[in-house]
């Protein structure tokens, strides 16, 4: 009798899908990314790709999909350390209509390196003479060789169509790149990075997502809301339920919500509220409120479960990682909760109809 041998499924190490398997490789993504990179006794940040980079300018960033939420988050960073920083969407970046000088920087973020928009994005920032840096995690690929500079994310391949580790990487890496670029570091920003590996261990370790996704199964539609940090968080929690589930999701700027998408929301659409190292608790707390009025059940992602749980259905809790890193935890708890609903749907997880993992077309 001979076994079958599947080198697909030996591939996913005993997950039934790649996603899931990267999701949980994500301890061990951020380590690599972060190692040789910081230092927990001097408070510093040091990124030996980028030792000859001088940037006094404003930054730009072209992004598409997934590695445009972690430009709208790795933007905030920037602006927090005083730099000035804004996003495009590469295939709406009109070099001919943008303020553009030989002291902007322009970051490509790209994960697999050969997405066609973010590709010409670039080349068009080269040839107005911009200077160009690729954030990646495909060495070789076309953007680390059309660019100026190169960082790389080093989260290892990604097979899920859908991005899970390569975001937080790319979110850490943002961050640390946020430190380079403004010179800045501290002691505090260094063991909160370090301290992130574990965190994410225990948020996997722990997590209740798959009840919360079964309690919710055939909803009309998913929201997500988050300020701040949390705002592209929110985004990428609604794009990672679309692609994988085919579910109709959106996710808003929490502040956003009365401004229109509220009109959506009934007790047949679950909000996600994200509320994780959130400056402006109350305020948030606020949109929540106005949701549960219209009846919608909620569920919060939050360091602060004693503060927000009489506000919600479900609490997806995250350690506490300050400000700037706990969403990179609760977007953790969205992975897993896409994952589950997209699971019970009987969806095809890691090749979903229609997508592919990098888009070389315009
Ligand atoms: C495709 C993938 C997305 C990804 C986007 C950008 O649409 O399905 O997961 O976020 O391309 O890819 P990149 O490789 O440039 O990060």
């Amino acid at each position: 009798e001979t076994i079958e041998w599947d080198p697909e499924d030996a591939g996913k190490s005993g997950y039934d899908h790649y996603m899931l398997k990267e999701i949980h490789e994500q301890p061990t993504a951020i380590r690599k990314c972060l190692r040789e990179r910081v230092n927990e006794l001097e408070g510093t940040v040091t990124v030996e790709e980028l030792a000859d980079l001088e940037c006094d300018g404003p930054v730009q960033f072209v992004a598409c999909g997934t590695s445009y939420h972690a430009a709208l988050y790795g933007a905030k960073m920037l602006q927090e350390r005083g730099i000035p920083a804004q996003c495009f969407l590469a295939s709406e970046y009109d070099v001919g209509k943008i303020p553009i000088t030989e002291e902007t920087l322009v970051v490509g973020v790209t994960q697999s390196g050969e997405t066609a928009d973010t590709m010409s994005a670039l080349r068009a920032a080269n040839r107005v003479g911009a200077t160009t840096l690729a954030l990646t995690n495909v060495v070789g690929s076309s953007a680390a060789r059309e660019c100026d500079h190169v960082m790389y994310i080093r989260a290892g391949p990604e097979i899920g169509v859908a991005a899970t580790k390569t975001f937080a990487s790319q979110q850490v890496a943002l961050a640390m790149l946020s430190s380079v670029l403004s010179e800045e570091s501290s002691m505090e920003f260094v063991k909160r990075l370090r301290d992130l590996p574990d965190q994410i261990q225990k948020v996997l370790d722990e997590a209740n997502a798959r009840e919360v996704a079964e309690e919710y199964d055939g909803s009309d539609a998913y929201f997500f809301i988050g300020r701040g940090y949390n705002a592209p968080v929110a985004l990428e929690g609604a794009l990672k339920m679309k692609e994988i589930s085919y579910e109709h999701a959106e996710g808003f700027a929490a502040g956003e919500l009365k401004h229109g998408p509220l009109a959506l929301v009934t007790d047949q659409t679950p909000v996600f509220a994200m509320l994780a190292g959130d400056s402006n608790l109350s305020k948030t707390l606020g949109n929540v409120k106005e949701v549960e009025a219209r009846d919608a059940p909620v569920v919060a992602v939050t360091d602060s479960p004693e503060e927000v749980g009489q506000f919600a259905d479900h609490v997806l809790e995250v350690p506490d990682a300050g400000p700037r890193f706990t969403p990179i935890l609760a977007n953790i708890q969205l992975q897993l909760v896409s994952y589950w609903v997209a699971n019970q749907m009987g969806r095809s997880i890691d090749k979903p109809r229609n997508l592919a993992k990098s888009v070389t077309v315009e």
